[in-house]
């Protein structure tokens, strides 16, 4: 009999199928990015009028849904993604899980899904990996994704807000998000698709977003390359994002190391890494600027050798070099398609900080399990 315990708002009903330890170990043996998961999950029931009603940590395993519950018609569907990871003195911390938290309630409030109260997505979190800390991977570059997701499970047809929802945490060892890991990739710059246009989704993590880019994601691997760049919806021309991906361009200039990403307008998603590493390129002395940046701005730098290098940057895949570009009005290599000085610099920073190899002068990694 596994033991029933409760936190202050959550159930722990302990797995009595989780798995054993060689299981475990052969199943993170290369995980790759989000195809493994631990043995346990989160569940929060929402409902109208009542508010977010009493959570279970239980068994990881498929969920029960009507037929017409609205997410299934209509999208109400929002999501998270952060980590958790190993610090040298044998606890685990996550990367700013307060931003992703504050994030996932200005999604749901744009999808009209009811907020989750930040401390209870922290204790969320702080009870799945206390639980399933043994699925923490140890390596530098591996660590536990954290999925959080909010569904709207009212059975009804209707078109308008759900009644009920469903908040879900999930926790998937993972390592590189990319196969190739840090190698370069090849962009393919949409003019046929838009991501967002303004007064729309841009800016929330919502379900609806990854949908509509998997057939310009599919077009940019029929042109030979990895990932999508997003231009801006009016103009086409003011570039906004890589895929899933924040983007940063890096530019020389009279002796200055120059890094520039694009301004959010509320059509970019608010990336927590390229907040982070704004901060963190202006400490390495660095000057960093948001600002607009068209495609003619960057095949000229390129052209001038004004530009050096061109990173994306998420959770997942931490940053990400770009190293040759495509469009319709031709195609150009960044830093000879290899990874430049600056991208390797602030990705070392940012994961010796994640990993607890230098010291966190932000206050940027919250201890999850002592
Ligand atoms: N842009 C999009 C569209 C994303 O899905 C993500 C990933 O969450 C990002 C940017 C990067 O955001 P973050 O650094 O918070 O992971
Ligand atoms: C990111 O973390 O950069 C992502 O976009 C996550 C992705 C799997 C949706």
């Amino acid at each position: 009999m596994n033991a029933v315990m409760s936190t202050s708002t959550l159930e722990i009903r302990p797995s009595d199928h989780a798995a054993s330890p060689e299981e475990r170990a052969k199943r993170m043996t290369n995980p790759g990015f989000g195809r493994v998961f631990t043995d346990h999950m989160v569940v929060i029931p929402y409902k109208e009028g009542q508010g977010w009603g009493k959570g279970v940590l239980k068994a990881y395993g498929p969920i029960e849904m009507d037929p017409a519950a609205s997410v299934l018609h209509y999208g109400q569907a929002i999501f998270e993604g952060f980590k958790a990871y190993h610090q040298p003195d044998g606890s685990i911390a996550s990367f700013r899980p307060e931003a992703n938290a504050r994030r996932f309630n200005a999604s749901a409030a744009r999808l009209a899904m009811p907020e989750l109260p930040e401390g209870l997505f922290i204790e969320a979190a702080q009870a799945l990996i206390a639980q399933d800390r043994a699925w923490v991977p140890g390596a530098v570059g591996e660590s536990l994704y954290m999925r959080p997701l909010m569904i709207a499970t009212e059975a009804a047809l209707g078109v308008r807000a759900s009644s009920e929802y469903l908040f879900i945490l999930m926790a998937s060892p993972s390592g590189a998000y990319f196969p190739q890991g840090v190698k370069p990739v090849t962009v393919w710059i949409s003019e046929d698709y838009v991501r967002a246009a303004p007064g729309g989704t841009g800016f929330a993590k919502c379900a609806g977003n990854y949908a509509a880019s998997l057939v310009a994601q599919r077009q940019a691997k029929g042109e030979g390359c990895d990932q999508v760049v997003w231009l801006d919806a009016i103009h086409r021309e003011y570039i906004e994002e890589m895929g899933g991906m924040n983007i940063f361009f890096v530019y020389q200039e009279k002796g200055e190391t120059v890094v520039v990403t694009p301004e959010l307008t509320g059509t970019l998603l608010p990336g927590i890494t390229r907040d982070s590493l704004l901060q963190l390129a202006r400490e390495q002395g660095f000057r960093a600027e948001e600002r607009k940046i068209t495609v003619s701005e960057w095949k000229n730098a390129i052209a001038e050798g004004r530009m050096t290098e061109v990173f994306a940057c998420g959770t997942a895949a931490v940053i990400t070099p770009v190293g040759h570009a495509k469009s319709r009005q031709g195609n150009w290599d960044i830093h000879q398609g290899v990874t430049g000085p600056v991208a390797a610099k602030l990705r070392e920073t940012l994961l010796n900080l994640q990993h607890g190899l230098a010291p966190d002068t932000h206050g940027w990694m919250k201890k999850i399990v002592g």
